[in-house]
């Protein structure tokens, strides 16, 4: 098993299948290029018999995007499959991305089909799609709710056919780690020929443990992971590709895995996706969240002005975000409320100081937000006002 994990970015076809998501080709084309230039491993394009607009978005991003992997999604249908292909034929590395559901209730309530007919789908599909590129990865979607038992005939099959990626989806967010890890665990000792094939990993966010999920998988061989910037994707969303990144590096120490991403492009395209689809990034949002780099507690403001390892294990330039920021509230204290004036050109005596930051500190009891005119203001000696102003 080597020690790189692939990033394989879905937010081109998971994230703008949620309600609310959609983006335009040229927007598409814009993140596409983003992504490349992060260096993910896999871009996944889009579904293109979904719509004869995605059709042609992934057409030109296959054409126009270098690096990358280009991925088209199929169901295991032949017509699918025909689409995905037209879609990603000018890609420079094209793979087919086809998947049917393994669990009991998908197979009986959705396909209406016995698992020996699901069996079947996966040897057509994958041996169909091989016949047009070498890289076909195959997914169980529901592999989470699937007897396990079953998954292995399902990936002996896909591997038997062809398949050089296997998907192992917690498509409705049920996993919890340590069951997940097992089943990839299973999966990997007891598929035949898997040391051929990479194993990916594909977790949604019902349960919030998307990326406790992933990482778990990566611990137990899992050497991809797919996933999408601000974690978009399906209901809760999918795996956050910046959580991900930034956890297997950062704890190289526990995960032993290398990836190959451009992490001072993390921050500038989580700006990207929440600007072309219009969805604000949460303020706590980990690593890209306005609050990541925030502080306004005075003990914490005081620890990161001390020494920035106090309260933050990233580095913002490591991520893109511009610097640390010092927010000053109700809970601030004096060195940042000084540091903060001195910035601002403003030096006062220790006496002065005094004052100024009495008088900020009733202000921040009454106001949610101070600006910078506040502050400027207080330093000045204005009386502020005493109604609490909106925010
Ligand atoms: O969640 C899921 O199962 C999927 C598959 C199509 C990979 O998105
Ligand atoms: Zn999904």
């Amino acid at each position: 098993m080597g020690d790189r994990v692939a990033i394989f970015d879905t937010t081109l076809r998971d994230g703008e299948q949620a309600p609310g998501f959609s983006m335009t080709i040229q927007e598409k084309l814009e993140v596409a290029q983003m992504l490349s230039g992060l260096n993910v491993d896999v871009i996944e394009a889009g579904f293109p018999i979904s719509s004869p607009g995605d059709l042609a978005a992934v057409r030109a991003i296959s054409t126009e995007v270098h690096g990358p992997v280009i991925a088209a999604l199929s169901r295991a249908v032949r017509a699918d499959i025909d689409a995905a292909w037209e879609a990603v034929a000018g890609a420079e590395r094209p793979r087919i991305h086809t998947f049917i559901a393994t669990s009991e209730v998908h197979m009986r309530s959705k396909l209406r089909k016995t698992p020996d007919q699901v069996v079947e789908d996966v040897r057509e599909a994958v041996r169909y799609a091989k016949r047009y590129t070498p890289d076909v990865e195959f997914s169980a979607e529901d592999a989470s709710r699937s007897d396990p038992d079953f998954l292995v005939r399902v990936f002996t099959e896909a591997v038997a056919s062809g398949a050089t990626v296997i998907n192992i989806p917690d498509t409705v967010g049920y996993a919890v780690p340590d069951q997940y890890a097992a089943l990839v665990r299973k999966i990997i000792a007891e598929v035949p020929g898997i040391e051929r094939v990479t194993v990916s990993v594909h977790c949604h966010d019902d349960l919030g443990l998307a990326t406790a999920n992933s990482l778990a998988a990566v611990a137990s061989g899992a050497r991809q992971v797919e996933c999408t910037i601000n974690g978009i994707g399906e209901r809760a969303g999918n795996a956050s590709l910046e959580e991900v990144v930034m956890a297997l590096r950062l704890r190289r120490d526990v995960f032993g895995v290398d990836v190959d991403i451009q992490t001072a492009g993390l921050y500038p395209a989580s700006r990207l996706v929440s600007s072309v689809t219009g969805a604000p990034v949460p303020p706590n949002k980990a690593i890209v969240g306005a609050n990541a780099f925030a502080h306004e507690a005075g003990i914490h403001q005081h620890g990161v002005m001390v020494n920035p390892l106090t309260y933050e294990i990233v580095q913002p330039e490591a991520v893109g975000v511009p610097g640390t920021r010092l927010v000053l509230g109700k809970h601030s204290g004096r060195h940042a409320f000084a540091r903060t004036l001195e910035e601002h050109g403003v030096h006062l005596s220790s006496e002065e100081l005094e004052r100024a930051f009495a008088a900020f500190k009733a202000l921040a009891d009454r106001q949610k937000t101070i600006t910078i005119d506040d502050l400027l203001a207080l330093a000045r000696g204005v009386p502020q006002p005493t109604a609490p102003r909106g925010g």
